[in-house]
């Protein structure tokens, strides 16, 4: 499978990551020259209409949703015109079959598939597609999360699609992966010499990784309550980040090496029990106060009542591997953050010995630490300690920063949509960057370990104001540990 295919077809056209993110990536593919000629879009959703009518809605979203720069006419123009729409609803045979109609004597040449829709539709979309004939060695797959909801739940819908899909044509998207500054762990990691050596128990004292959300639910609340940070964020980004952070070295870059040493990491996840989510972690639900100087509600407001869900989670998780020994990894994720900010830092321990007076005391001799800036800003940051200028007979010591700014270093590189990444590759048929169901089956087993020890210990979120860093109980997490947030 390693012809391009030259058919997309996308379910859930008319919702809101088809408009924000899918067609301005699409667009952007075929300005760059990177879609055939004679690429077909096909695009369905519940709503009847037709393709001219879906096109100007295409058409508006470009104009709403790509960087001003962007939009050109004529690209729009020939855009528009690779795109028909097909209405179809999950169990409708007939409307499947005219949508079969408008790919026939395409499909030797490759389908690419993507389900933008519930999770529900997932398999009743692929029987439809199975009994239109679509499924051939030539079709591919690709899905949005949530894949369930707990393991078992996501089995059902792995084993739905599994039924009609082989593995290597299923491509589970997880949007951080398409994002290149997750891209660029593996470079920083592999491409490197100096940090491999260090990258263990032995040098390494913690790590902690943020992803922070000045946003709350607004619209959203109807998927989100019941869902929670735990299963929104952590379940997926975060443990994808956490395990291209941790794994060993693959001996390739290609998809089964990398995905067996990520899932690897994932099962050595150590499971949490109703004793130790209670020290290990922090649920939180934001109330009312001020993010970015702007007066906002709280969470049950939005909801418009009381509800359990938590919209802010910290953990302290293991890694139970030779590697990992004894190193907290530190997590948190929350909506209404003060800033949007999402970063790795890695908190390497103290010298051995300190030349420098008694273990450094009163020199300013600090432990290093690595700060990989992912989002909004792009850098990597190494805190190394430096001689102060002066004459003084004890040497006094104070952290400079090595900085390199990926955005600066890069300039006149676009930013890319994460889902450009993801949509050539899908079309590519290399599944590196997407999730393989040993792994998100490995990550929820880790998450379900969570959710019931909070269940038996009956663990409520904390409330904490817009505009902070989670409940007060979030920084004790750490610092009961002798560390603190890198706020
Ligand atoms: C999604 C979550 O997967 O990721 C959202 O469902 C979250 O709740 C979003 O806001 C964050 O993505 P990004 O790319 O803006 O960091």
């Amino acid at each position: 499978m390693t012809e391009p295919s030259a058919t997309f077809l996308l379910f859930g056209a008319t919702g809101d990551l088809a408009r924000r993110m899918i067609f301005p990536s699409l667009y952007n593919l075929l300005s760059d020259g990177l879609l055939p000629d004679d690429f077909l879009i096909v695009a369905s959703g519940r709503s009847e209409m037709d393709d001219a009518a879906f096109r100007k809605e295409v058409d508006d979203a470009l104009r709403q949703f790509l960087a001003a720069d962007r939009y050109d006419a004529d690209v729009a123009a020939r855009f528009g015109a690779m795109i028909g729409y097909q209405p179809v609803d999950a169990g409708n045979a007939d409307q499947f079959a005219k949508l079969a109609q408008r790919i026939d004597g395409r499909l030797e040449r490759g389908l690419s598939v993507y389900l933008s829709t519930p999770p529900s539709l997932f398999a009743p979309t692929a029987q439809g597609l199975a009994d239109a004939g679509l499924i051939t060695p030539h079709t591919r797959i690709a899905m949005e999360k949530p894949i369930g909801k707990d393991l078992a739940s996501s089995k059902v819908v792995n084993d739905g699609i599994g039924a009609l899909f082989a593995e290597s044509q299923i491509f589970r998207v997880d949007h951080y992966l398409g994002k290149e500054t997750v891209q660029n762990l593996l470079a920083l990691r592999f491409g490197n010499v100096m940090f491999e050596p260090l990258w263990n128990t032995t040098a390494i004292d913690h790590v902690q990784i943020t992803v922070g959300e000045t946003v709350g639910l607004e619209g959203r609340v109807s998927y989100y309550d019941g869902v929670g940070a735990l299963r929104d964020m952590v379940q997926n980004h975060i443990l994808q980040i956490l395990s291209i952070i941790a794994m060993e070295p693959p001996a390739r870059m290609d998809p089964t090496a990398v995905r067996d040493e990520k899932v690897k990491v994932l099962r050595s996840l150590r499971p949490m029990t109703d004793e130790t989510v209670k020290t290990h972690s922090v649920r939180g639900q934001y109330t009312p106060g001020a993010v970015s100087g702007q007066i906002v509600t709280g969470y049950a407001d939005e909801l418009g009542q009381p509800s359990d869900t938590e919209t802010f989670v910290a953990l302290k998780a293991y890694i139970d591997n030779w590697r990992w020994q004894g190193v907290p990894f530190y997590l948190r994720t929350g909506k209404r953050m003060p800033a949007r900010q999402s970063e790795i830092v890695i908190q390497f321990k103290p010298v051995r010995h300190s030349i420098f007076g008694r273990d450094g005391h009163g020199t300013g001799l600090e432990p290093n630490t690595l700060v990989i800036r992912l989002q909004p800003e792009e850098y990597i940051r190494l805190a190394i300690m430096s001689k102060r200028p002066g004459l003084e007979r004890q040497v006094k010591l104070d952290e400079v920063t090595l900085d390199v700014s990926l955005t600066a270093a890069f300039a006149g590189q676009r930013r890319r949509i994460a889902y450009e990444r993801l949509i050539l590759d899908l079309l590519a048929g290399d599944q590196t960057l997407f999730v393989r169901r040993d792994e998100v089956e490995a990550q929820w087993t880790w998450i379900d370990s969570i959710i019931d020890g909070w269940k038996e210990a009956n663990v409520k979120p904390a409330a904490y104001s817009s505009g902070n860093w989670g409940p007060s109980s979030a920084i004790a997490l750490i610092e009961r540990d002798g560390a603190s947030w890198h706020d």
